[in-house]
Order: structure tokens, then C-alpha cells, then sequence
């Protein structure tokens, strides 16, 4: 079983791509499912075959399908709204912007995360290939399970039997109503989905991230820094997919140019994806639209690499974005890979159990393992993309059993 995710920058290619890698895939005897994550759907245009949202058979062993996130959420998710909306209307919010925000945000990526998740564990697919919304949405889309795991254990108590019997007076110390039961059913039952989410896109074992660009300057840039946002909440990019490269044949001096600005470009692909695969996808001379032009597509991506063996669709090895590593008997490492972070840019809290790691935009809680919990911060460093931090014991907490 394998996870194939496709994201990057609007425009680039992605769903293109996705579609040929399991048109690939299909055709090597796998049975493949397509999934397109983007709201603004196009897988169905890239095979020229209507899809639906169910898995539709496009041809012997491959399967499209477009998760439909307009869909009308499950009742007790409304109910989780309508709880999160009490909430603020005490808080003084209007009722009306109340309302705006509580059409949670995520709640399309919740949909879709949901579905992926079940079509996995399905059992009916030896590949599923995932079409992602554009880089930013992607993000939001994968941080989800993490952040929403930390918001639902502050707005909803761990101990949920104390809170039962406690109810009406932590509702009149807190000032807000407590959540009757259905919504901590819904919310708990969220939370462990979503976590199991987390975990197959997390797994070394079965998914990994791919990155599709087009050799432009802007472009490249932003995917350098999805890398480092990826790495930063867990997930293993192991390959990139620069599409639209121009044949370097042409006389015409205008394309002549691109050529000579794309490969300065690829070059620096190499160096910033280094360790990453790296394939190349013609500019074609027209859309690659249906099955057999997507085949055509991906057998000139693939098929070198193919051909020597190495499996376009294998897990790599890649290192684990989070270690904890004993350096001395007093001395411990937490890494946390964040190729191209600027030191300028990241920023790191100790919370409690928690480290909260923020580089530009994006946050992460992470967990302290127990080892840590036990310790103090004693420094931290940002060198060869890695955030390095220091931890040594906490003599207060260190004798005690963890
Ligand atoms: N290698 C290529 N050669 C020619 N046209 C391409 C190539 N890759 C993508 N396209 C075309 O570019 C447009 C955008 O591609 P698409 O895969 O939909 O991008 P994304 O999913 O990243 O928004 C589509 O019209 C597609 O057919
Ligand atoms: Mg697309």
C-alpha cells in the first residue's frame, strides 16, 4: 500500500502529474485510485472522463474520484459548530461573525482528509495517488490533524468524566457552557480520525510527499519553502517533479532563452532538493488531456529511472524528520529537520510538555517524549537545516519516575 502525495504552486502541473503517476501505476498491474483533494477540481478535465465523487473506473485497475467537500457535513459535526458558536457569542462576539467562524475553518479539508483516510483503509488499493489543493491549502490541509488535536484538548478537557460531574460548576467558573456529551462523542470521535490521519501520512512505511514546479525562480522559491513547512509538521517529501521543462533543441531564440533560464534554474533544483529525486517533464506541445497522453507523459518522466531499476513509485529512505539522540549522560538532542529555514525566521517556546516551533507562518506544538519532559532547554541552534535543541535534566524532575 502506498500514499502518493502531488502539491505545489497554482498552475504547475500537479494535477497533470498525479494523473500520469497513476496512469503509471495502473498500467504496471497496481490498482490505483486518483484522489483530488483541490476544491477546484480538474483531475476530471486531465483524463477527459466525467468523475464523480465516489472512485469512478477510468480504465482496468484505475480510478478517479473527486472528493465532494460542498458536501453536507455529518450532524454531529453541526453540532460541534453550534457548541464552538455558543462559546463565542458569550465571549461577546456577534452573532452573525459568530457564525462566520464557526463554519470551522478546515472544514473542507476535514472532508477530505476523512475520505482519503477511508478509502486507504478500504484495502482496495495497492497505490492511491493525491491530487492536493495549491501549496498554502495543502498546508492547511496537512496541519490540520496536529492542530486541531491541540485545540480540542484545551476546549475540551481530557478528563471528560470529572468534567460530568463537574459540569454546572466548571460552566459557571469558566463563564461558558460545557459540551453536552454528543459533542465530546463527535469531537473525540473527530480527534481519533484525524489523528490516524496524521499517521498514515506520516508512516515511512506507505506515504511520502512530491513536489511539482515549473523551473521559474518564484516558483522554486516557494517550494523550497513548502519543504521546510512539510519536514516542520512531520511529513517526508522524497521527490520532485519539474514539469514544463523546455526542449533544449529549439533554434527559436525566444525559446532559446527559456531554455538557458530554465536550466540555471534546474540546476538550482538540484542543489536545494539535494537527496531528492528529481524528474523531468517536458513542456509538451499541447495539453496532455486523457489517459493515453497522460501514459505518454508519465513513461518519458519515469521511464529512465525505471529502467534502472529504482521503482518511480518505491518508499525511500528518507531521514526521520524528528529525532531525540542522547549525546551524554546529561545531554540530550531533539533535531528537527527544516531544510532552507532562515534563523531570522523560526522561533521556539518551551510550553510545559510542549515545544511550539513557529518558522514564518507556520507553527507546530510538538510533544515533548516523556526523556524531555523531565528537562530544561538548555540552548538551541538552527545549522545545515536543522533545528537542533538542547535539553539537560531538570534536577527537580529528573529523580522522580517519569
Ligand atoms: N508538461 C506539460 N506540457 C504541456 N502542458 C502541460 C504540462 N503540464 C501541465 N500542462 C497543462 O497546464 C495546465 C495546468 O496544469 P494542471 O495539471 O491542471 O496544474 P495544477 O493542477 O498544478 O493547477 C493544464 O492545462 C495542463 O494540461
Ligand atoms: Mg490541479
Amino acid at each position: 500500500m502506498r500514499v502518493l502525495l502531488f502539491t505545489g504552486k497554482g498552475g504547475v502541473g500537479k494535477t497533470t502529474t498525479s494523473a500520469a503517476t497513476a496512469v503509471f501505476a495502473a498500467r504496471r498491474g497496481l490498482k490505483t485510485l486518483v484522489l483530488s483533494t483541490d476544491p477546484a477540481h480538474s483531475l476530471a478535465d486531465a483524463f477527459g472522463v466525467p468523475l464523480g465523487h465516489e472512485p469512478t473506473e477510468i480504465e482496468a485497475g484505475l480510478y478517479g474520484q473527486q472528493v465532494d467537500t460542498q458536501r453536507a457535513f455529518e450532524d454531529s459535526w453541526r453540532e460541534v459548530q453550534q457548541y464552538l458558536r455558543e462559546i463565542l457569542e458569550q465571549g461577546g462576539v456577534d452573532p452573525l461573525e459568530a457564525e462566520e467562524l464557526t463554519v470551522l475553518p478546515g472544514a473542507d479539508e476535514v472532508l477530505a482528509l476523512l475520505e482519503l483516510r477511508a478509502q486507504v483503509e478500504s484495502g482496495r488499493w495497492d497505490v492511491v495517488v493525491v491530487d492536493c489543493a495549491p501549496t498554502a491549502e495543502t498546508l492547511r490541509l496537512l496541519a490540520l490533524p496536529g492542530a486541531l488535536g491541540w485545540y480540542m484538548n484545551r476546549v475540551f478537557p481530557r478528563e471528560r468524566r470529572v468534567v460530568r460531574t463537574l459540569r454546572p460548576v466548571l460552566s459557571q467558573l469558566a463563564g461558558m457552557p460545557m459540551p453536552p456529551d454528543k459533542v465530546f462523542d463527535a469531537v473525540e470521535r473527530l480527534h481519533a480520525e484525524l489523528a490516524a490521519v496524521q499517521e498514515l501520512l506520516t508512516d515511512p512505511a506507505r506515504s511520502s510527499v512530491r513536489l511539482v514546479l515549473t523551473p521559474e525562480a518564484v516558483v522554486v522559491a516557494e517550494a523550497r519553502r513548502t519543504l521546510t513547512s512539510l519536514s516542520l509538521y512531520g511529513y517526508r517529501v522524497d521527490g520532485v517533479v519539474a514539469n514544463r521543462v523546455f526542449p533544449p533543441t529549439s533554434t527559436d531564440p525566444w525559446v532559446a532563452q527559456w531554455v538557458s533560464a530554465q536550466a540555471q534554474q534546474l540546476e538550482g533544483i538540484a542543489s536545494s532538493f539535494d537527496g531528492l529525486r528529481v524528474w523531468r517533464s517536458a513542456y509538451r506541445s499541447g495539453e496532455p488531456v486523457g489517459v493515453e497522453s497522460l501514459h505518454e507523459l508519465a513513461e518519458d518522466v519515469y521511464g529512465d529511472s525505471a529502467a534502472d531499476g529504482a521503482d518511480p513509485l518505491a518508499v525511500v529512505d528518507t531521514p526521520d524528520p524528528i529525532s531525540v539522540e542522547r549525546v551524554a549522560s546529561d545531554e540530550f538532542v531533539l533535531t528537527v529537520a527544516l531544510p532552507h529555514a532562515d534563523k531570522r525566521d523560526v522561533d521556539l517556546v518551551r510550553k510545559g510538555d510542549e515545544l511550539v516551533i513557529t518558522v514564518g507562518s507556520h507553527r507546530r506544538a510538538l510533544a515533548l517524549p516523556s526523556v524531555l519532559r523531565r528537562c530544561l532547554v538548555d540552548g538551541a541552534g538552527l545549522r545545515d537545516g536543522a533545528l537542533r535543541v538542547r535539553f539537560r535534566p531538570d534536577p527537580e524532575l529528573w529523580m522522580r519516575q517519569p
